[in-house]
């Protein structure tokens, strides 16, 4: 309740972001992901292999809706957690869902050498990373209640959230 939730695609900043916002707030900061390998005590990769892409969501999904019962956090969120609506009604109304709106270029400047995520590790990723971009974006935006741009600094961009949910 009364937490910021960040969204957005994989590399937009979600963490490093919501990092500076929970400083400059107060609030504390809860990372999706690491919640996730914390309480399975393995990494994202991990999960994918033992209990594929299905298995993550249903984890995902327990982990949404335990984040959303807490207060006052600023929550960086998985980038596909609210690619599924069941994730989006659990934050919806409750919480203020902000969008990190970046480009695909910058992204996958970004992503380029990631070897953290396993949607990523195959020969094709740029195909791979246009096509999900395309499809998931205009999810992110139906799912926000604020899309802030950012491709500035994080520090810069967690000013930009501050101000944008002030005027909500
Ligand atoms: C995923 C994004 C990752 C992580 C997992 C799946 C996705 O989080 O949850 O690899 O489907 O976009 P980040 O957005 O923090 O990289």
């Amino acid at each position: 309740m009364n937490n910021i939730v960040l969204c957005g695609f994989m590399g937009c900043g979600k963490s490093t972001v919501g990092k500076n916002l929970a400083r400059k707030t107060g609030r504390k900061f809860v990372d999706m992901d690491a919640y996730i390998e914390k309480k399975q005590e393995m990494t994202v990769s991990e999960i994918f292999e033992k209990y594929g892409e299905e298995g993550f969501r249903d984890i995902e999904h327990e982990v949404c809706r335990e984040l959303a019962g807490m207060s006052n956090l600023v929550i960086a969120s998985g980038g596909g957690a609210f690619t599924f609506e069941r994730n989006v009604k659990v934050f919806k109304g409750v919480d203020t869902i902000v969008f990190l709106d970046v480009s695909l270029d910058i992204i996958k400047q970004r992503l380029k050498n990631d070897t953290r995520r396993p949607l990523l590790q195959r020969p094709d990723k740029d195909r791979v990373m246009e096509e999900l971009y395309n499809k998931r974006l205009p999810v992110y935006r139906g799912a926000a209640d604020i899309v802030v741009k950012g491709e500035n600094t994080p520090l810069k961009t967690a000013f930009a959230v501050i101000n944008a949910v002030k005027l909500k």
